[in-house]
């Protein structure tokens, strides 16, 4: 999706913002991230405010609603959600803005422990059973191998969308933000989604799974439901760079099918 600048909203829209925030004074469109029709810093009144929206009719809007159920649940690594608004055919969501670096994933990179202490943090968290969003299982239910998507279920709260542009870098700390595919499952799907990342900056399988291995959600998963795993998001992505063959999804879908090999010879 193109990503549009804040001025470039209809004034119905910006009014309503202001409504929230008090006076915007300036807008910065943010980089990185793709889903989001707008993405961007504004200085206010009463502020700094990151606002993200797409339009009400966009098939977005789904991914929307649910990163505006899942706020009140995230841990502190997390941004607040200040407000979410409807207004002339779109929908905004307001944070509070994480004045971050994009994470870097690199082999030896500083901030991979600090990754792995923000996922560890949410490693800890349980899906409420109030909590509409969706269930690991039915995330994964075409591509799964037969009988394996039991190894799926679980009551962890889980991210599932580690791009290292979805992780902030503010200090000593990773801050997690884009929460538009929180998913109730079993905790080592997240390590799993890590890994693949990793795999994306230039780890080996073995690295990757390495990394995934400090979690003991992941470490202590059965060697049949990480087979499942690698089977799953390989075939994924499969469908993912069939569908739209950008270079960077055929290359996610070339270290998922790598590391689907590493997984079912036994890591
Ligand atoms: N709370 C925040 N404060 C500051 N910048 C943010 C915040 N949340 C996201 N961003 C920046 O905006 C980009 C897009 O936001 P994101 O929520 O990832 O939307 P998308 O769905 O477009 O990927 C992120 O990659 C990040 O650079
Ligand atoms: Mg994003």
């Amino acid at each position: 999706m193109s990503r549009i600048p804040f001025e470039q909203l209809p004034a119905v829209t910006r009014r309503a913002v202001a409504d929230k925030t008090g006076a915007v004074h300036q807008a910065t469109t943010a980089g990185g991230g793709v889903n989001s029709g707008i993405a961007s810093i504004l200085d206010t009144d009463s502020g700094p405010v990151f606002v993200k929206g797409v339009r009400s009719d966009h098939p977005q809007i789904d991914a929307q609603q649910r990163e505006a159920a899942v706020a009140p649940h995230l841990p502190s690594s997390c941004p607040r959600l200040y407000w979410h608004l409807e207004a002339a055919g779109w929908s905004l969501l307001g944070y509070e803005v994480i004045d971050g670096r994009h994470a870097d994933y690199a082999p030896g990179s500083p901030d991979l422990p600090l990754v792995g202490a923000a996922l560890a943090e949410l490693q800890g968290l349980t899906a409420s059973a109030d909590l509409d969003i969706k269930d690991a299982r039915d995330r994964w239910t075409e591509y799964a191998p037969p009988g394996t998507l039991h190894y799926f279920a679980g009551d962890t709260l889980l991210h599932t969308d580690f791009a290292p542009d979805n992780i902030l870098i503010v200090g000593d700390r990773a801050r997690l933000v884009d929460w538009a595919w929180p998913t109730r499952g079993a905790a080592w799907i997240d390590p799993g989604a890590l890994a693949l990342r990793l795999m994306e900056a230039g780890h080996s399988a073995e690295a990757a799974v390495a990394f995934a291995d400090r979690f003991p959600s992941w470490r202590d998963a059965e060697p049949e439901a990480l087979e499942a795993f690698g089977v799953a998001t390989a075939a994924l992505w499969q469908e993912i760079s069939r569908e739209s063959p950008m270079a960077w999804k055929r290359a996610m879908s070339r270290h998922a099918a790598v590391l689907s090999d590493y997984l079912a010879a036994g890591r």
